[in-house]
């Protein structure tokens, strides 16, 4: 019986740690062939060697989110090296919080160049194709901070808020081409992520919060669930947290 993944093209950004990276495995295992994009390109080119060793379809390109060219790139190999994209997950991202008064200018801009204007980059990447075929599914990876916000986070938390509504407003500017969205909103995973924090006594208290994260295929599997519906079902937003996590 088909799982609904088998066979798709699934583009990735931020493939090279974490969250990405675990999905790109989860879904080669189960048959998809995954397109990884990310700056650290000696990461991604051997975990797309890794998976072609495994059986698998996959390619690397060094992609830097803040850069639509460089997004557009990403899809346009995925469409000369496999036909077609099926599914755009815009994941990469950064978390380098502080209290607002400590005026962390450069930090507010990475947070917003990356988390948001990545994401629209990445949605700008393949809508056009997507509505050709009047398919595909884009999943866009928003928080906890997505839903809630707490002094400290305030930027990271506008941009996946602003992930939310984004991916809201294009779902529903996308029904007359049945392209499905989804919106995956992850607590506290094991992931790189605390190290994009710049300012060390902000780190410090994250990695101890962090003590309770669960493992990132947990985040994978909410990708496959999505993924894996039949084309009539649209799964537009998960929440899931370390049982343990109380924010
Ligand atoms: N872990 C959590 O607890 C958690 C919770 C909620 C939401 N999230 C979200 O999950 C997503 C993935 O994060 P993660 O937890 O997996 O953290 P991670 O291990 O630090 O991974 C972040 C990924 O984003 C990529 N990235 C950063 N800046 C980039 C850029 N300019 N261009 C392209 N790629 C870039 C990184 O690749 P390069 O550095 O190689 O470019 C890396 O692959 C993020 O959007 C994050 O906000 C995570």
């Amino acid at each position: 019986m088909s799982n609904n993944i088998e066979g798709k093209v699934v583009v990735i950004t931020g493939a090279s740690s974490g969250l990405g990276e675990a999905t790109a495995r989860l879904l080669s295992a189960q048959g998809a062939t995954v397109v990884l994009g990310a700056r650290r390109v000696e990461r991604i080119e051997a975990l797309a060697d890794e998976l072609r060793r495994g059986g698998g379809r996959a390619l690397a390109l060094q992609t830097d989110v803040t850069r639509s060219a460089e997004v557009q790139a990403l899809a346009d190999a995925a469409l000369r090296e496999f036909g077609r994209i099926d599914v755009m997950i815009n994941n990469a991202g950064l978390m380098p919080s502080s209290p607002l008064e400590r005026l962390k200018i450069a930090d507010w801009d990475r947070m917003i160049d990356v988390n948001i204007k990545g994401v629209l980059y990445g949605i700008a990447a393949v809508l056009p194709h997507m509505k050709e075929r009047k398919s595909g599914h884009i999943v866009n990876v928003s928080s906890v901070a997505g839903h809630r916000v707490r002094a400290g986070t305030a930027v990271y938390s506008a941009t996946k808020h602003a992930v939310r509504v984004l991916t809201e407003g294009l779902r529903q500017e996308v029904k007359p081409y049945d392209i499905r969205t989804t919106i995956i909103s992850p607590g506290a995973v094991a992931t790189e992520l605390p190290d994009s924090i710049t300012e060390s006594d902000v780190q410090a208290g994250v990695k101890a919060f962090y003590q309770i994260a669960i493992p990132a295929d947990s985040f994978a599997r909410a990708v496959v669930y999505a993924l894996s519906q039949p084309d009539d079902v649209d799964i537009n937003e998960i929440l899931f947290r370390p049982t343990k996590q109380e924010y």
